[in-house]
């Protein structure tokens, strides 16, 4: 059984995120900023940057998903899907009247042909498209990724299913629908995993509930994989800079500012959070011969079968303004938010206890150890 063990301080762990300066605070002329989406997880975090600056927000949407956030915006109804319900017909009619947005942010957008409807519907309406991305458009994830590294290929380029297999092509064909329509006017940024308050998807949250439940943790494959996220808040604060400058172009949007490896990142968890934890490493072969899923059951662990870990390179965003908080306070804050979530919530990913137990009794037990 291998203990876990770390160089990193507590100060350095803390400092870990901390990169760039903060964005500098200039006043400026209030913007109209026109949402597609809004209120699941990024698009609160949006809000809450946009408003704080003191811009003037619009939401579109269909109205199901968190509908009672918000109800001081302007609220306008419909699908993303010309051909669903009322389609865009709200926003048609908004630019008939002759509404203008200096930016529209597209943060609901999976399939190219709903980027390129709405961009239509808004021509000569806004002045910039942001359109939120993914760090999944690069082909190959096992080298380090710049903004012009090969992107994935979709074998139906006209398929709408969004699958594990097209997501990452999709989204590719989404950033070039934008900038197609739009030249010249769009901003795609491609965040990798985004986590933080609100992040209902429970594939970073689960880690600060399960070290600050303390005992022995089971601690996934190579101790020096490289771990990439991104806190909600500073994407949020970034997106809305972004505009505020009017800076286009494609950026990779991930941190922490500095590597942190898996040990690092759990080790981290431990010392922030003050738990008793002990983690016990364990071999990606073994965890997937137990049918542990990868990244849902063990959030984070990407088990790359013998290819090295490529990471995203993030200086381009970084010139124009990203700047990331302490990984430190990331977890913290996402552990405080899930706690006032209902004990009985169903958590999205991360491992049973039953199948953790069983888990580190086969492992202590392996090869007559
Ligand atoms: N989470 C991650 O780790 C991660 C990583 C990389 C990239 N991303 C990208 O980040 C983006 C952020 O997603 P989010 O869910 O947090 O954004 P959000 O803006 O907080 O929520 C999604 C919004 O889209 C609306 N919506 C969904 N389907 C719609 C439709 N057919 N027509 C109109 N509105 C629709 C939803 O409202 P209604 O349901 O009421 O319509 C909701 O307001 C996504 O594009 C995702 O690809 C996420």
């Amino acid at each position: 059984m291998s203990k876990f063990s770390s160089n990193l301080s507590r100060r350095e762990f803390l400092c870990a995120g901390l990169a760039a300066a903060a964005l500098p605070t200039v006043k400026m002329k209030p913007l109209k900023l026109l949402i597609l989406g809004g209120t699941a997880f990024l698009g609160p975090h949006l809000i809450e940057a946009a408003q704080a600056r003191g811009h003037q927000i619009t939401l579109f949407n269909r109205g199901r998903t968190n509908s009672h956030l918000f109800p001081e915006l302007e609220k306008l109804k419909g699908d993303r899907d010309p051909n669903k319900d009322d389609g865009l017909k709200s926003l048609e009619t908004a630019v008939k009247d002759g509404r203008t947005w200096d930016a529209v942010l597209d943060t609901s957008a999976y399939y190219p042909r709903v980027v390129g409807a709405a961009a239509t519907a808004l021509k000569g309406a806004v002045g910039h498209y942001q359109f939120i991305s993914t760090l999944s458009v690069f082909a190959d994830r096992s080298v380090d990724v710049f903004e012009d590294s090969p992107l994935a290929q979709v074998e139906d380029p006209a398929t709408e299913k969004v699958t594990g297999a097209t997501y990452g092509g999709l989204k590719a064909l989404c950033e070039a629908a934008a900038e197609k329509s739009m030249p010249g006017q769009v901003s795609n940024v491609r965040p990798g995993l985004i986590v933080g308050p609100l992040d209902t998807s429970d594939r970073f949250t689960w880690w600060p509930q399960r070290v600050a439940k303390g005992g022995e943790v089971i601690a996934p494959g190579k101790p020096d994989a490289p771990i990439q996220v991104i806190d909600v808040r500073d994407l949020a604060a970034w997106c809305i800079h972004l505009i505020e400058q009017k800076t286009v172009g494609v950026f990779n949007a991930v941190g922490p500012g500095s590597r942190v490896t898996m040990q690092e990142f759990l080790h981290g968890c431990k010392i922030v959070l003050g738990s008793d934890a002990s983690f016990t490493w364990m071999a990606d072969d073994f965890l997937l011969e137990n049918k542990v899923r990868p990244y849902t059951e063990i959030p984070l662990w990407i088990p790359r079968e013998g290819a090295p870990y490529g990471t995203a390179q993030c200086q381009k965003a970084m010139s124009a303004g990203l700047s990331f908080r302490p990984l430190g306070d990331t977890i913290r804050d996402t552990l405080t938010w899930s706690q006032t979530r209902a004990d009985d919530h169903r958590w999205r990913a991360g491992l049973a206890s039953a199948k953790e137990i069983e888990l580190l009794t086969k492992w202590s037990t392996k090869d007559g150890e």
